[in-house]
Protein backbone atom coordinates (compact mmCIF):
# COMPACT_ATOMS: atom_id res chain seq x y z
CA UNK A 1 0.00 0.00 0.00
CA UNK A 2 2.72 2.26 1.05
CA UNK A 3 4.67 1.11 -1.83
CA UNK A 4 1.35 2.08 -4.33
CA UNK A 5 1.46 5.46 -2.89
CA UNK A 6 4.74 6.10 -3.16
CA UNK A 7 4.66 5.17 -6.60
CA UNK A 8 1.37 7.80 -7.38
CA UNK A 9 3.62 10.25 -5.82
CA UNK A 10 6.58 9.47 -7.67
CA UNK A 11 4.24 9.65 -10.98
CA UNK A 12 2.43 12.75 -9.61
CA UNK A 13 5.72 14.45 -9.10
CA UNK A 14 6.83 13.60 -12.70
CA UNK A 15 3.61 14.89 -14.62
CA UNK A 16 4.37 18.35 -12.60
CA UNK A 17 8.00 18.27 -14.12
CA UNK A 18 6.49 17.83 -17.65
CA UNK A 19 3.75 19.92 -16.89
CA UNK A 20 6.25 22.91 -15.55
CA UNK A 21 7.96 25.74 -18.03
CA UNK A 22 8.12 26.41 -21.76
CA UNK A 23 5.62 29.52 -21.70
CA UNK A 24 7.73 31.15 -25.14
CA UNK A 25 6.73 27.54 -26.42
CA UNK A 26 3.80 27.82 -25.89
CA UNK A 27 3.64 31.23 -27.05
CA UNK A 28 4.67 30.22 -30.04
CA UNK A 29 2.75 26.85 -30.14
CA UNK A 30 -0.38 28.70 -30.23
CA UNK A 31 0.42 31.07 -32.95
CA UNK A 32 -3.17 32.16 -34.88
CA UNK A 33 -3.44 30.30 -37.80
CA UNK A 34 -2.15 26.89 -36.44
CA UNK A 35 -4.24 24.13 -36.72
CA UNK A 36 -4.55 21.54 -34.11
CA UNK A 37 -2.38 18.73 -33.73
CA UNK A 38 -3.17 14.67 -32.33
CA UNK A 39 -0.98 13.27 -30.32
CA UNK A 40 -1.27 9.47 -29.23
CA UNK A 41 -0.06 7.73 -26.62
CA UNK A 42 0.16 3.87 -26.70
CA UNK A 43 0.22 1.97 -23.79
CA UNK A 44 1.86 -1.68 -24.07
CA UNK A 45 1.33 -3.08 -20.73
CA UNK A 46 -0.47 -6.43 -21.18
CA UNK A 47 -2.20 -4.95 -17.72
CA UNK A 48 -5.08 -2.72 -18.69
CA UNK A 49 -4.89 0.93 -16.81
CA UNK A 50 -1.95 0.57 -15.27
CA UNK A 51 1.14 2.15 -14.49
CA UNK A 52 1.98 2.14 -17.57
CA UNK A 53 -0.84 3.69 -18.98
CA UNK A 54 -0.88 5.61 -15.90
CA UNK A 55 2.55 7.12 -16.89
CA UNK A 56 1.51 7.43 -20.61
CA UNK A 57 -1.31 9.47 -19.53
CA UNK A 58 0.53 11.92 -17.58
CA UNK A 59 2.64 12.94 -21.01
CA UNK A 60 -0.77 13.16 -22.79
CA UNK A 61 -1.85 15.56 -19.92
CA UNK A 62 1.67 17.62 -20.57
CA UNK A 63 1.19 17.99 -24.12
CA UNK A 64 -2.49 18.86 -23.74
CA UNK A 65 -1.06 21.77 -21.59
CA UNK A 66 1.29 23.00 -24.72
CA UNK A 67 -1.39 24.77 -26.33
CA UNK A 68 -5.18 24.51 -26.71
CA UNK A 69 -4.85 23.42 -30.32
CA UNK A 70 -3.33 19.87 -29.05
CA UNK A 71 -5.76 16.88 -28.66
CA UNK A 72 -4.50 13.58 -27.46
CA UNK A 73 -5.85 9.88 -27.30
CA UNK A 74 -4.21 7.36 -25.36
CA UNK A 75 -4.69 3.39 -27.03
CA UNK A 76 -4.24 1.15 -24.48
CA UNK A 77 -3.10 -2.15 -26.29
CA UNK A 78 -3.94 -4.81 -23.36
CA UNK A 79 -6.29 -7.06 -24.51
CA UNK A 80 -5.35 -6.55 -27.86
CA UNK A 81 -4.27 -9.47 -30.18
CA UNK A 82 -0.96 -8.13 -31.54
CA UNK A 83 0.48 -11.26 -33.56
CA UNK A 84 4.35 -9.96 -33.96
CA UNK A 85 5.44 -12.71 -36.34
CA UNK A 86 3.02 -11.25 -38.91
CA UNK A 87 5.51 -8.61 -39.64
CA UNK A 88 7.56 -11.06 -40.98
CA UNK A 89 5.03 -12.40 -43.81
CA UNK A 90 3.77 -15.31 -40.77
CA UNK A 91 0.16 -16.01 -42.08
CA UNK A 92 -1.76 -15.05 -39.29
CA UNK A 93 -2.85 -18.86 -37.61
CA UNK A 94 -6.68 -19.66 -38.38
CA UNK A 95 -8.98 -18.33 -35.64
CA UNK A 96 -6.48 -15.86 -34.52
CA UNK A 97 -7.46 -11.92 -34.17
CA UNK A 98 -5.38 -9.35 -35.51
CA UNK A 99 -6.36 -6.13 -33.73
CA UNK A 100 -2.78 -3.97 -35.56
CA UNK A 101 -4.94 -3.33 -38.67
CA UNK A 102 -7.57 -1.01 -37.00
CA UNK A 103 -4.26 0.76 -35.53
CA UNK A 104 -3.05 1.94 -38.73
CA UNK A 105 -4.90 4.81 -39.76
CA UNK A 106 -5.29 5.92 -36.71
CA UNK A 107 -1.48 6.63 -36.62
CA UNK A 108 -0.94 7.32 -39.98
CA UNK A 109 -3.48 10.11 -39.56
CA UNK A 110 -1.56 12.97 -41.11
CA UNK A 111 -3.39 15.03 -37.73
CA UNK A 112 -1.31 12.80 -35.91
CA UNK A 113 2.13 15.15 -35.16
CA UNK A 114 3.48 12.87 -32.20
CA UNK A 115 3.49 9.61 -30.63
CA UNK A 116 4.48 8.17 -27.37
CA UNK A 117 4.96 4.69 -26.71
CA UNK A 118 5.16 3.36 -22.81
CA UNK A 119 6.20 0.17 -21.99
CA UNK A 120 6.51 -1.51 -18.91
CA UNK A 121 10.19 -2.84 -18.08
CA UNK A 122 10.40 -6.77 -18.11
CA UNK A 123 13.57 -8.33 -18.05
CA UNK A 124 15.20 -4.96 -18.60
CA UNK A 125 13.42 -4.33 -21.60
CA UNK A 126 10.22 -3.68 -23.40
CA UNK A 127 7.32 -5.86 -23.00
CA UNK A 128 6.76 -8.70 -25.59
CA UNK A 129 3.65 -6.51 -26.46
CA UNK A 130 5.49 -3.43 -26.74
CA UNK A 131 7.98 -5.42 -29.31
CA UNK A 132 5.31 -7.44 -31.19
CA UNK A 133 3.60 -3.62 -32.18
CA UNK A 134 6.94 -1.80 -33.05
CA UNK A 135 7.61 -5.27 -35.37
CA UNK A 136 4.39 -4.86 -37.05
CA UNK A 137 5.34 -0.93 -37.33
CA UNK A 138 7.09 -2.42 -40.32
CA UNK A 139 3.83 -1.47 -42.15
CA UNK A 140 4.77 1.72 -42.01
CA UNK A 141 7.84 1.55 -43.40
CA UNK A 142 6.51 -0.26 -46.44
CA UNK A 143 3.75 2.67 -46.76
CA UNK A 144 5.93 4.80 -47.84
CA UNK A 145 7.36 5.51 -44.16
CA UNK A 146 3.89 6.86 -42.85
CA UNK A 147 5.95 8.06 -39.60
CA UNK A 148 7.84 10.01 -40.83
CA UNK A 149 8.92 13.40 -39.14
CA UNK A 150 6.47 12.53 -36.45
CA UNK A 151 7.52 13.47 -33.33
CA UNK A 152 8.58 10.50 -30.79
CA UNK A 153 8.41 9.85 -27.46
CA UNK A 154 9.35 6.91 -25.31
CA UNK A 155 8.92 6.27 -21.42
CA UNK A 156 9.47 2.91 -19.16
CA UNK A 157 7.86 2.08 -15.91
CA UNK A 158 10.11 -0.48 -13.92
CA UNK A 159 9.41 -1.91 -10.71
CA UNK A 160 12.83 -1.30 -9.12
CA UNK A 161 14.94 2.06 -9.55
CA UNK A 162 17.85 1.08 -11.63
CA UNK A 163 15.12 -1.40 -13.11
CA UNK A 164 16.77 -1.64 -16.69
CA UNK A 165 14.45 1.12 -17.69
CA UNK A 166 17.17 3.48 -19.48
CA UNK A 167 17.69 0.69 -21.93
CA UNK A 168 14.18 -0.13 -21.95
CA UNK A 169 13.68 3.99 -23.30
CA UNK A 170 16.42 3.54 -25.76
CA UNK A 171 15.25 0.36 -27.15
CA UNK A 172 11.94 1.60 -28.04
CA UNK A 173 13.62 5.15 -29.27
CA UNK A 174 15.98 3.29 -31.09
CA UNK A 175 13.04 1.02 -33.15
CA UNK A 176 10.81 4.51 -33.53
CA UNK A 177 14.26 6.57 -35.28
CA UNK A 178 14.11 3.43 -37.71
CA UNK A 179 10.60 5.12 -38.60
CA UNK A 180 12.33 8.24 -39.91
CA UNK A 181 10.52 9.64 -36.22
CA UNK A 182 12.01 12.63 -34.05
CA UNK A 183 12.46 11.74 -30.90
CA UNK A 184 12.56 13.80 -27.84
CA UNK A 185 13.47 12.91 -24.63
CA UNK A 186 13.37 15.51 -22.29
CA UNK A 187 9.70 16.54 -20.63
CA UNK A 188 8.52 13.92 -22.76
CA UNK A 189 5.11 15.39 -23.04
CA UNK A 190 5.64 18.57 -23.16
CA UNK A 191 8.59 18.31 -25.96
CA UNK A 192 6.37 15.63 -27.95
CA UNK A 193 3.75 18.19 -28.62
CA UNK A 194 5.60 21.28 -29.18
CA UNK A 195 8.32 19.73 -31.24
CA UNK A 196 5.24 18.31 -33.18
CA UNK A 197 3.52 21.67 -33.20
CA UNK A 198 6.80 23.30 -35.18
CA UNK A 199 7.01 20.37 -37.63
CA UNK A 200 3.15 21.01 -38.62
CA UNK A 201 3.73 24.19 -38.83
CA UNK A 202 6.58 24.11 -41.11
CA UNK A 203 4.96 22.16 -43.79
CA UNK A 204 1.49 24.64 -43.78
C1 LIG B 1 7.94 -10.68 -16.53
C2 LIG B 1 8.24 -9.44 -15.75
C3 LIG B 1 9.52 -8.95 -15.73
C4 LIG B 1 9.81 -7.79 -15.03
N1 LIG B 1 11.08 -7.31 -15.06
C5 LIG B 1 11.38 -6.13 -14.46
C6 LIG B 1 12.69 -5.57 -14.56
O1 LIG B 1 13.59 -6.11 -15.18
N2 LIG B 1 12.91 -4.38 -13.95
C7 LIG B 1 11.94 -3.72 -13.25
O2 LIG B 1 12.20 -2.64 -12.73
N3 LIG B 1 10.68 -4.22 -13.14
C8 LIG B 1 10.37 -5.40 -13.75
N4 LIG B 1 9.09 -5.90 -13.67
C9 LIG B 1 8.05 -5.13 -12.96
C10 LIG B 1 7.22 -4.26 -13.92
O3 LIG B 1 8.02 -3.50 -14.78
C11 LIG B 1 6.36 -3.29 -13.13
O4 LIG B 1 5.52 -4.02 -12.27
C12 LIG B 1 5.54 -2.37 -13.98
O5 LIG B 1 4.98 -1.39 -13.19
C13 LIG B 1 4.40 -3.06 -14.68
O6 LIG B 1 3.69 -2.11 -15.47
P1 LIG B 1 2.08 -2.09 -15.48
O7 LIG B 1 1.65 -1.73 -14.10
O8 LIG B 1 1.72 -1.05 -16.47
O9 LIG B 1 1.65 -3.45 -15.92
C14 LIG B 1 8.78 -7.08 -14.34
C15 LIG B 1 7.48 -7.61 -14.36
C16 LIG B 1 7.21 -8.75 -15.05
C17 LIG B 1 5.79 -9.27 -15.08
Amino acid sequence: MAEKQKRRRFLGAAGAAIIAGGAAERALAQAPGRKGIKIVGISCSPRKGKTTAAAVNICLEAARQVAPNVETELIDLAGMSIPGSVAAGVPLEPGRKDDFPQLVPKLADANVAGIIVGSPVYFANMSALCKAFLDRCIAFRKKGFALSNKAAGAVAVGGARNGGQELTVRSIQTALMCQEMIVVAKNLGRRVAEVALLVARARD
